[in-house]
């Protein structure tokens, strides 16, 4: 299954990927955690991407494309992939059809996680990730059982760069901006499929399954 998955930050994007990737067993393809994972190398990617996402900007179509394009010419790609992300622009979206076309695939649904505004502020600024595996938790929503302690490896918690308020504010705005032509981009396509994000976090898997089993069934 060739997946995208949508929604404003905060929406609970990595939340459901990390459900989706461990039933169905499709890499999860991140641009944001492959622009992380270069900052931390300080690598030259890294260091183009920490000038825009410090800002909550968006880093630039053809860095980004052409990191999506090479990713998804990887052999684990074969059988299916869950872009999270990525498209963020409808230029985006249409290299990505230009890329699939040209390894005679396509996409079966664009996910997109609805959630309102006036919550996703506190999702964002409660937001604590593992520095070891990567795992998402939230002080409130979805607290570890010991604090600041990873439940499922042990590892300490942090805080992303970008999830303090000031920058969370221009996040919101920028993605705001960007989300309503990719979404009638994938509407007029007949990809796109809405999911209520305002439920618990297990209900909302529920409902992006019960989507995907019938995919998975044909
Ligand atoms: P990226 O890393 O993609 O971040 P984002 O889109 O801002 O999304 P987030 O990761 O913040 O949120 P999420 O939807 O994954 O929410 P989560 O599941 O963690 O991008 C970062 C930056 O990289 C961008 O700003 C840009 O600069 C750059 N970038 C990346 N891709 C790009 C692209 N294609 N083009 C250009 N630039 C790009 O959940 C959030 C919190 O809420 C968590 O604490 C979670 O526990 C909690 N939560 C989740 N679900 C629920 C629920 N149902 N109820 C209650 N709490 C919940
Ligand atoms: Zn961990």
């Amino acid at each position: 299954m060739n997946l995208v998955l949508m929604g404003l930050p905060g929406a609970g994007k990595g939340t459901q990927a990390e459900k989706i990737i461990d039933k169905y067993s499709i890499p999860h393809i991140s641009t944001g955690d492959m622009f992380r994972a270069a900052m931390k190398e300080e690598t030259k990617l890294g260091l183009q991407a920490k000038s825009y996402m410090d800002k909550g900007e968006l880093v630039p179509d053809e860095v980004t494309i052409g990191i999506v394009r090479e990713r998804l010419s990887k052999a684990d790609c074969q059988n299916g992939f869950l872009l999270d992300g990525f498209p963020r622009t409808v230029a985006q979206a249409e290299a990505l059809e230009d890329i699939l076309s040209s390894f005679g695939k396509q996409i079966d649904y664009c996910i997109n996680i609805e959630v309102d505004k006036a919550f996703l502020m506190a999702r964002l600024t409660g937001r604590r990730i593992c520095s070891n595996c990567g795992a998402t938790y939230h002080l409130e929503f979805n607290p570890p059982k010991v604090a600041d302690v990873c439940d499922r490896c042990g590892g300490p918690l942090y805080q992303r760069a970008d999830d303090h308020e000031a920058t969370v504010h221009n996040r919101l705005e920028v993605n705001m901006k960007q989300s309503k032509p990719l979404l009638d981009f994938y509407r007029q396509k007949g990809y796109l499929r809405n999911i209520n994000g305002q439920q618990e976090i297990d209900q909302v898997f529920a409902d992006i399954d019960e989507l995907l089993s019938q995919l998975a069934d044909h």
